[in-house]
């Protein structure tokens, strides 16, 4: 065991009163404790923290996601990033729903990845992909009603410059998930790319997936520009809860699409 005798703390041979450099050294000390303080508040903070301390994970899946009495195991999901958080946001059976201000979507990536999620995943993600719906649509009698979504890709405050692709490389996957936790497979959706005014049409597969790719341009947002950056998706649902997720990919190894962005909304139709 080491102690530290208190005469080598050099408070001693202090001639009266406050010296000039005592004083600069306690306003040195101040002004090292604020950026400290400013540097920890933009810190990442840790999976565990995220799962136990912020969210309340553990209370219903364990302190580690081992799953708590029975419950759902959460270590190593075999679900992938995105069906994860669709998931966390429309659960379809017991579990309470964590809506997007309860939970950032950065937050459950980091989740995720403590997790050890069988897909790699970079977290927090390098893209924070915002998404803002239109008011509840209503079917009017109708099987379905449209609903329209912006969309507004930035680069995320935790970021580092070298984790973000040039934006030519950089293409969105859409994924959208019923209240049942089914898949919306084979289901139009229109895109119009940030700048634009024409649409264009695809179609999600059978997992309710669909890759927009590189070439369909995301534009990431500047401070003060998001108009510019505003792109748009719709589509037709049926009454009740959807989830949508959009994730910006990383095309630059177009075999290896690495997930660098997500966000997540629930679109409701009455
Ligand atoms: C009040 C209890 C409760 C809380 C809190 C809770 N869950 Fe759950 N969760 C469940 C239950 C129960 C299930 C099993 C399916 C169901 O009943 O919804 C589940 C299922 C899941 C699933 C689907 C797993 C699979 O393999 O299909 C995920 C993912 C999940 N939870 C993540 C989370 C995360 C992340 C949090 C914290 C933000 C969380 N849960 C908080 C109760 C809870």
């Amino acid at each position: 065991m080491r102690t530290t005798p208190n005469s080598s703390r050099g408070t001693s041979g202090q001639p009266g009163g406050l010296p000039a450099h005592a004083l600069s050294g306690i306003v040195g000390l101040l002004l090292f404790a604020f950026l400290t303080v400013s540097y920890a508040q933009r810190a990442v903070p840790s999976g565990e923290e995220v799962y136990v301390d912020r969210l309340g994970c553990w209370n219903c899946h364990g302190t580690t996601g081992q799953g708590a009495g029975g419950g759902v195991v959460l270590t190593k999901t075999p679900l992938a990033l995105r069906k994860f958080v669709s998931y966390v946001r429309l659960p379809s059976k017991e579990m309470p729903p964590f809506a997007p201000i309860m939970a950032s979507d950065a937050e459950l990536a980091i989740v995720y990845r403590w997790l050890d999620g069988s897909e790699a995943v970079k977290a927090p993600p390098a893209i924070t992909v915002d998404l803002k719906s239109s008011a509840a649509a209503r079917t009017g009698g109708q099987a379905s009603a449209e609903v329209s979504v912006e969309l507004i890709a930035r680069v995320a405050e935790t970021a580092l410059p070298s984790d973000v692709p040039v934006a030519a490389s950089l293409g969105y996957r859409v994924t959208l998930t019923s209240d049942a936790g089914a898949p919306l497979a084979n289901h139009a959706v229109e895109y119009q790319r940030a700048g634009r005014n024409d649409w264009s049409k695809f179609t999600t597969d059978e997992h309710g997936e669909a890759l927009l790719g590189a070439d369909r341009g995301v534009v990431l947002a500047k401070a003060g520009q998001t108009d510019k950056a505003r792109a748009r998706l719709r589509t037709a649902l049926p009454a009740g809860k959807t989830a949508l997720v959009v994730e910006t990919l990383d095309y630059t190894a177009p075999a290896n699409l690495v997930v660098v962005g997500i966000g997540s909304a629930i679109l409701r139709v009455e």
